[in-house]
């Protein structure tokens, strides 16, 4: 038992995320490589909901997911999670544009997203799942990892307050912006 411990302390699997503790900095130190990639960089040009792109939209849905877990007191695999976030809608492409877009968008958008995401980057199987099942209950099946569930609410948490200007996180974003460009060099 002990020994379990250990090891999941060791490698840090699940971690509770303290009331103070920087959001934007687990983001900027989980999701480093996939916010420096030309893919990800790519979705700036894509747009989302309104007048935000993929781009911005999963950087929110990243950061709203690790507040809606701090809110809840969830134990959570946060690597995972600011991954899964990222990457889940990764699809590469403006869905406004109906020749561009794959039929059904909303429906088949989560496999495009995880076909294009297993080829440029290293995934787990908590990653897949959230990428998969974001779109829950509109698509099913049903998550099966709580850091699924989690996207489910952090996803429509954003989609909403991108189309309805409910709150902003203008602030959160452009900070982090400025510290991935000079990430980008
Ligand atoms: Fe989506
Ligand atoms: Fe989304």
């Amino acid at each position: 038992m002990a020994h379990h411990l250990l090891l999941h302390y060791k490698e840090e699997p699940f971690y509770y995320i303290k009331a103070r503790e920087s959001l934007m900095e687990r983001v900027m130190t989980c999701g480093a490589d996939i916010l420096a990639s030309p893919g990800f960089q790519s979705e700036r040009g894509f747009m989302q909901h309104g007048m935000t792109t993929c781009y911005t939209h999963s950087i929110c849905v990243a950061y709203v997911a690790l507040r809606w877990a701090q809110l809840l007191h969830l134990n959570i695999d946060v690597r995972s999670t600011v991954r899964g976030c990222l990457l889940h809608d990764y699809f590469l492409y403006d869905w406004h544009d109906k020749s561009a877009a794959v039929d059904h968008h909303t429906f088949n958008h989560p496999k495009v997203a995880l076909r294009n995401a297993e080829r440029d980057f290293e995934l787990n199987d908590v990653e897949r799942d959230m990428i998969r099942k974001h779109m829950f209950p509109l698509c099913f099946p049903f998550p099966k990892y709580k850091e699924s569930w989690l996207i489910t609410v952090a996803d429509k948490t954003c989609a909403a307050s991108e189309i309805w200007h409910l709150w902003s996180l203008e602030n959160v974003i452009s900070a982090l912006d400025s510290r991935i460009k000079a990430l980008c060099g």
